[in-house]
């Protein structure tokens, strides 16, 4: 059979150290890869270049948060409730599968009536869909231990800390913070290799805004810039400016976001014919989001892919936590000058509270203290998610006059949420080349400096001790830069070229017998395999150059 880019990418990727499946000498197991020396440097060459467009252009800061979480925090924020996937499972087989792999985009009430959900294994017709919920449960500690999961998304421990993150900005919004680590979640039979991974990394942005003024700083700065956007398969090519205007995408913050993304994206190498953003359908949203743009990126294979989804998740996450922490989760839109304005307190009874709701009392009383009294009616609350009734005498209410900087509200967040694995596919797949020269078949990988795991090769042209001696040298000079390189002596210098446009790297420097007189080393272009003579003094600062316009900040 043929071999399709997939498995050529998969026997290359093994073989020259990027990707290899995890344990594979006790059989390997779907959903879970290792990278290997160049797939590492890869993975983190990916991730420092989005902390390029995200933490320096974007002046988010970054945070690290546990990757195992409390239950208590993926209750409230819905996913122990909602995060799952329609499943079926073979009574005959006894294997499991998500609806969505057997039947695509038909409704399920009509595929049952028609028998069409079928065991993809033995072809027995299934009758018995019902939700999965994906996280991955564990327990801390032994005995009484707290229930917890491996976390579905970074974005939770973001949230958790938003009152502490809102002080350390002194209390000024928009700001973002970002998350970059593992994420977890248990697939039922994932069945797209690298594409569909259980244990995978994250790059992801909470980005709090104030849901009166939904934009960004530099939102003007893009409004002319062109984008292909998909809305329920019509094709819009418009400008960002226009995507709002015409309410294709619903803010200027939104609109940011998706921009960036681009940026980033095409600036790592993803071929723009390659590339779209396609709006979810509602039946499609995630339990938290008022609105989602899918970056998606073509596979020959898999077809389009969902490889970033930036979210509108309006004030969801913050209120749950509100609700189920009593934490107070506000900010606060300043007036230019304090106001006094009068406010009837309310002062909780610990004395009824407790009795009436036990273990939630604490959060009740959390929860009315940032709250003023109704004048008239009843008082409610809402805690993890059930609104309950709060009788008179279990609070007192006093009218009392204060002094306030601002009118308090929940922000809204918009999150850009990267799967830097699936990227990391298609940074492989776009940049994937097969030519021939002089009858010799050989691949390249044309990806950008940027992001390339070695940046150059250095070669002395012979093994002539004084070459090799200046080329070491030259090395070192480049690895104490932090630039990456690969030293080889052997083989022609033709055959070197070659291993290094296999393993993507652009450029090679050789060092041959006029280094020696003239100090001048040459440098090979992999894209257009043109070479240059420069001063082997101005190697490092040439490089540096070279990585750093392969990233343009937009
Ligand atoms: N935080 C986005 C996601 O979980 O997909």
């Amino acid at each position: 059979m043929p071999q399709d880019i997939y498995d050529k990418i998969s026997t290359m990727a093994k073989r020259r150290g990027f990707i290899y499946p995890s344990f594979e000498i006790y059989g390997g197991i779907a959903g879970f890869y290792d990278y290997g020396p160049l797939g590492a440097q890869l993975k983190l060459n990916i991730e420092n270049l989005w902390r390029r467009f995200f933490v320096l252009k974007d002046n988010c800061v970054e945070i690290s948060t546990p990757t195992i979480t409390l239950f208590e925090v993926l209750k409230a924020s819905g996913h122990v409730e909602e995060f799952t996937d329609l499943t079926v499972d073979c009574p005959k087989c006894k294997k499991s599968f998500k609806v969505e792999d057997i039947i695509g985009s038909t409704p399920v009430e009509e595929a049952l009536k028609e028998k069409k959900i079928k065991c993809l294994g033995c072809g027995t017709i299934l009758t018995n869909p019902h939700p999965v919920n994906l996280m991955f449960g564990t327990t801390i500690g032994i005995g009484d231990g707290r229930a917890a999961f491996l976390r579905p998304e970074t974005a939770q421990g973001i949230f958790t800390n938003f009152h502490l993150l809102y002080r350390y900005n002194r209390e000024r919004l928009p700001f973002g913070v970002v998350q970059i680590g593992k994420g977890y979640r248990n697939e039922i039979s994932p069945r797209q290799g690298t594409l569909r991974q259980r244990e995978f990394s994250m790059a992801e942005a909470e980005v709090f805004i104030d849901p009166k003024i939904k934009t960004h700083p530099k939102f003007p700065s893009i409004v002319n810039e062109p984008i292909k956007l998909f809305d329920n398969e019509t094709e819009h090519n418009v400008t960002v400016g226009e995507a709002v205007s015409r309410h294709i995408i619903n803010s200027q913050a939104l609109a940011y976001y998706v921009h960036l993304t681009s940026s980033f994206l095409l600036t790592a190498g993803v071929d723009p014919k390659k590339f779209r953003f396609r709006k979810h359908a509602s039946d499609e949203l995630a339990h938290y989001a008022t609105e989602c743009w899918d970056a998606e990126l073509y596979s020959e294979r898999f077809g389009w892919i969902e490889c970033v989804g930036i979210a509108d998740r309006s004030a969801y996450d913050l209120n749950a936590h509100l609700q189920a922490s009593g934490v107070d989760m506000y900010a606060v839109r300043k007036y230019d000058e304090p106001k006094v304005v009068k406010r009837r307190k309310i002062t909780p009874k610990m004395d009824v509270l407790g009795p009436l709701f036990k273990q939630e009392a604490g959060k009740i009383k959390a929860i009315l203290e940032t709250m003023e009294a109704p004048a008239k009616g009843s008082l409610t609350v809402t805690v993890d998610k059930k609104t309950v009734k709060i009788p008179d005498n279990a609070y007192d209410v006093t009218e009392v006059e204060e002094k306030t900087p601002g009118e308090k509200f929940i922000p809204n967040v918009i999150e850009p949420s990267f799967g830097i694995d699936r990227v990391l596919y298609f940074l492989i797949e776009h940049n994937y080349k097969e030519v021939s020269k002089k009858d010799e078949e050989y691949t390249i990988l044309s990806f950008p400096a940027c992001i390339a795991p070695i940046t150059a090769g250095v070669f002395p042209l012979t093994d002539d001790e004084k070459l090799v001696s200046v080329a070491e040298q030259i090395n070192s000079d480049l690895r104490d830069a932090y630039i990456h390189t690969y030293f080889d002596t052997t083989g022609t210098i033709g055959r070197r070229y070659a291993r290094m446009d296999e393993v993507g790297t652009p450029f090679c420097i050789t060092i041959d017998h006029d280094t020696l007189s003239d100090h001048q080393v040459t440098i090979r272009d992999r894209d257009t395999t043109e070479q240059q003579r420069v001063p082997m003094k101005a190697i490092v600062g040439i490089l540096k150059e070279k990585i750093a316009c392969s990233a343009p900040v937009h």
